[in-house]
């Protein structure tokens, strides 16, 4: 059985780890999170994300570790590093978290075999090609493999994605890759090879254009409301020009999520390292705050001060418990502060979470499948 190493078992990377076994691989995952660590060996895990307590419960070859050492083994060729790379305030990320498994490979010393270090994380452009350069004398390459999932699918995400993008180093590393894609995939996915620094501005400019499409639609759709016309007619009848096509272009609420607006700021913050404003990467963050504001002028208008205004979900994506930066939860904090009264409907989960961060603000009802 072909044994392979994750490193970060967080929220996507128990994900990947637990698909991979399923797919017939010994798995190793290292966390720095003794307690997690014990809890997913112990398979107490509870999680919101679909399927992966079952998943965790039926595994046979999967173990955790907080040992790094116990994927630096000499059968384990292939290690995903999944670690968080938090925003930092100017919209580039932080490779801390990156850096330090780095140098506590290179405290371990040079590798006899080759290794290959697949980074699933969501990097600045240019970064994979630096730790690249570091790790070499150590006989690892780098190469860099994000991924394009949404949190709530992304067990299903992982083994039905469009495209697998490999930001290559070797040939050897890539084809390995590609090889561990074609076991763990359902479907056949364009396979995307091409540079690091490649892979890693498509990362971006994948979620760039997709938030560029909402904020359009959003756009649109704010335009024929103010005008009295059919924003729902219009985005169904741009979409079905094939050269558009349906997805992303419906009128709601702006993006939202752990991925896009972040994603799409670094993708600004890239070009201004460069000397380039990436105005469209500006204007779609600019437009879903317009769109912010036009919508809460529309509740405004269209309830009694008396009224209260119901919330059917406040996540980013309905059936989440995720609200960092939904715009709808900005849209109902924005109302309260306006003096409206707001009724969210939510899971439990999502209302305690809404309870610690906003006290007092929000009424609830507590809903089974929100
Ligand atoms: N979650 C998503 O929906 C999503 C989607 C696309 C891309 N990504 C990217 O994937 C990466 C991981 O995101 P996540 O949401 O899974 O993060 P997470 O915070 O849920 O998980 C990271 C895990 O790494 C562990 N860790 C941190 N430092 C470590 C170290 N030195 N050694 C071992 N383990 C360590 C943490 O304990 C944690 O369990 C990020 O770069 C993120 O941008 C995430």
């Amino acid at each position: 059985m072909e044994k392979i190493g994750v490193i970060g078992i967080g929220k996507l990377g128990i994900c990947l780890a637990l698909n991979l076994e399923r797919k017939g691989y010994a798995v190793t995952g290292v966390d720095n999170n003794s307690q997690y660590v014990d809890i997913v060996n112990n398979k107490q895990l509870t999680s919101s994300e679909p399927g992966v307590v079952e998943y965790l419960s039926t595994s046979k070859n999967f173990v955790a570790s907080t040992q790094l050492d116990n994927v630096l083994i000499d059968d384990i060729k292939l290690i995903f590093i999944v670690v968080d790379t938090p925003s930092v305030s100017d919209g580039g990320y932080d490779h801390s978290q990156i850096e330090t498994i780095a140098n506590q490979i290179i405290a371990n010393g040079k590798s006899i075999e080759e290794k290959h270090l697949v980074i699933n994380c969501t990097t600045m452009p240019g970064y994979c090609d630096t730790l690249a350069e570091k790790l070499k004398p150590y006989n690892y390459t780098v190469s860099y493999n994000p991924e394009f999932i949404a949190q709530g699918s992304i067990l299903k995400d992982q083994v039905s994605p469009d495209q697998v993008l490999i930001g290559e180093d070797s040939g050897i590393a890539a084809e390995l890759i590609e090889k561990v894609y074609a076991n763990l995939c359902d479907n056949t996915p364009q396979i995307c090879r091409m540079s690091r620094v490649s892979a890693e501005i498509t990362k971006l400019a994948t979620n760039c254009f997709l938030t560029t499409k909402i904020s359009f639609a959003n756009a649109v759709g704010d335009l024929a409301i103010k005008v009295g016309a059919e924003p729902g007619k219009i985005l169904n009848a741009i979409g079905a020009d094939k050269r558009i096509g349906h997805a992303y272009l419906k009128y709601g609420f702006g993006y939202g999520g752990p991925c896009f607006p972040r994603d799409n700021r670094a993708f600004g913050r890239y070009g201004r390292d460069n000397n380039l404003t990436m105005l469209l990467s500006e204007a779609t963050d600019a437009v879903n705050q317009e769109h912010l504001t036009f919508q809460f002028n529309q509740y405004l208008n269209q309830y009694q001060p008396n009224e209260t205004i119901l919330f059917d979900s406040v996540t980013y994506k309905k059936g989440t418990i995720i609200i960092e930066e939904a715009q709808q939860l900005a849209l109902a904090v924005r109302l309260v502060e306006a003096g409206r009264s707001v009724l969210i409907k939510e899971s439990i989960e999502v209302v305690e979470l809404l309870e610690k961060q906003y006290p007092d603000m929000f009424i609830y009802k507590v809903v089974q499948d929100a």
